[in-house]
């Protein structure tokens, strides 16, 4: 938000009646070939049961599943992770094993979370050690022996990254001080850099966007460049309900000069709220991540067994969202939200090209011209109200500089987070008349959840 600040002034200085109209305008320009899809949001934290082949394949493939992000959480007594004891340890490692191999299936990635398998979920009680504690680190030191240990004898070392620790800038997670979280990031770094110098290791996967008033990531930035430990991608949440990528995005680059530090790739291991998980918010959320190249992994707001379920909200199955459910029960089927997913995985093919949101930062679009059609998925973040589109460029396609645009419309509807939806709605066909290489239609956003896609033919 705050490198965005000086923009939103300048805006509201220069307000005329057609800059006010362009508050509620998302523009796609369909000139400004951005590269190839790679559906960078198509990941989500836990979400795989830890009994393998439950969810049948194709609940995967469909979404072009690519990130996912374990480490054995929640999983029941006796599994609270290695500050129990090397027994609980086990527990957690052979869950988190088994995500791994459930997503090394499908090629994605996978993100060990090495706080949950310490034992740190937020479950632990108020007196739980952390690593370090009164400036021991053997207990640490031993853990990671461990768990290198049973990783290699495992071979589970292709697509690893490592998020060194998660969310330490909450209590809930990292009950200690902060430069204690800093030392624990510079010795754990190093040891894991000399044994897999391959794999990834990430954050500071912190709850807070990149704000260059906020002093964990402040005092992390300064440290990891003087400490020649700068993690291999930039892990940020994004699950505030406020914020946006660009506003984030310009906050950490503003950081980065400022401690002369490397460019890197992006990764929201953690976006969207609850609310914000419908089709809606996930296309609003799609658009922010491939605008600056995030990838992204929806966040999981499930707890017990059904954090180790559904997909992160995607699937559900019967009695999902009763006290009848039951772990490892089958019967899956889609939601509305995975449906949107779908699209964007399996339509929404050929280039990406460049968007804006509306400058009230409501409405955004991820649009694709792919060899048939120009594809655009749209949504509001969890609001109703009227905005427009606008597509610029047409001529960049083939199409005529004016005329008369038909352009099909599909809507996304939500249904709620256990409700099965098989396909979007088909809502026909309507013709559009325009000039100057430019077309601009409605979008009546009379729900807060439903998102949509307008698709035409290339020329
Ligand atoms: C709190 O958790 C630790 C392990 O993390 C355990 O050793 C200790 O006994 C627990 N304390 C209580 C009061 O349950
Ligand atoms: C990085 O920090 C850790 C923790 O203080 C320290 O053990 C290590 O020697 C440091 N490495 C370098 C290269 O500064
Ligand atoms: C998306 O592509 C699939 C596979 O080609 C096709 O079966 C489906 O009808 C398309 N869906 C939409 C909404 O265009
Ligand atoms: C193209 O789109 C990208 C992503 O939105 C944007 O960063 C870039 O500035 C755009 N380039 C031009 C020439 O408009």
């Amino acid at each position: 938000m705050y490198a965005l600040l000086p923009l939103l002034c300048a805006a509201v200085v220069a307000a005329s009646p057609l800059e006010q109209r362009d508050t509620v305008t998302s523009t796609v320009n369909l000139g400004n070939n951005t590269g190839s899809p790679q559906h960078l949001a198509s990941g989500f934290i836990y979400g795989i049961p830890d009994t393998p082949n439950q969810i049948p394949d194709h609940f995967y493939t469909n979404i072009g599943f690519n990130y996912a992000r374990a480490g054995g959480a929640q999983v029941p007594t006796p599994g609270r992770g290695w500050i129990w004891g090397l027994s609980e340890y086990k527990v957690r490692f052979a869950s988190a094993l088994s995500n791994y191999k459930t997503a090394r299936k499908y090629n994605a990635n996978f993100i060990f979370l090495i706080h949950d398998l310490w034992g740190a979920d937020g479950t632990q009680n108020s007196t739980a050690p952390y690593p370090g504690d009164n400036g021991d680190w053997t207990s640490w030191d031993n853990y990671l022996t461990q768990f290198i240990s049973d990783m290699k004898s495992n071979d589970a070392i292709t697509g690893l990254s490592i998020d060194i620790w998660n969310e330490p800038d909450l209590t809930y997670f990292w009950n200690a001080p902060q430069a204690q979280y800093i030392q624990m990031w510079g010795r754990t770094y190093h040891r894991l850099r000399k044994e897999w110098p391959s794999v990834k290791l990430t954050g500071p996967a912190f709850a807070g966007q990149p704000d260059p008033t906020n002093n964990w990531w402040t005092n992390f930035l300064s440290f990891v460049a003087s400490n020649s430990s700068v993690p291999d991608q930039y892990v940020w949440h994004m699950e505030g309900g406020g914020g946006d990528m660009e506003g984030a995005y310009g906050a950490l680059f503003g950081m980065l000069q400022t401690y002369k530090l490397p460019v890197k790739p992006l990764n929201i291991d953690e976006y969207a709220t609850f609310p914000e998980q419908v089709p809606a918010g996930s296309a609003w959320w799609i658009s922010q991540l491939e605008r600056v190249n995030a990838h992204g992994l929806r966040g999981n707001w499930l707890s017990g067994w059904e954090l180790h379920d559904l997909m992160g909200s995607l699937v559900s199955k019967p009695n999902a969202d009763n006290s009848n459910y039951s772990p490892t029960a089958g019967g899956y089927y889609a939601n509305g939200d995975y449906q949107v997913y779908q699209y964007y995985n399996l339509n929404m093919t050929g280039y990406r090209v460049g968007t804006s949101p509306s400058t009230d930062l409501k409405l955004d679009t991820y649009a694709t011209v792919g060899k048939d059609m120009v594809r655009v998925l749209t949504g509001v973040r969890i609001t109703t109200g009227t905005w427009q589109i606008t597509i610029n460029d047409l001529s960049s396609v083939g199409l005529p500089s004016s005329g008369s645009l038909n352009i099909h419309t599909w809507g996304f509807p939500s249904g709620g987070h256990y409700a099965e939806v098989d396909v979007p709605n088909d809502l026909g066909w309507y013709s559009h008349t325009y000039s100057g290489n430019s077309v601009m239609f409605p979008v009546y956003q009379t729900d807060k959840s439903t998102a949509y896609a307008f698709e035409f033919y290339v020329g």
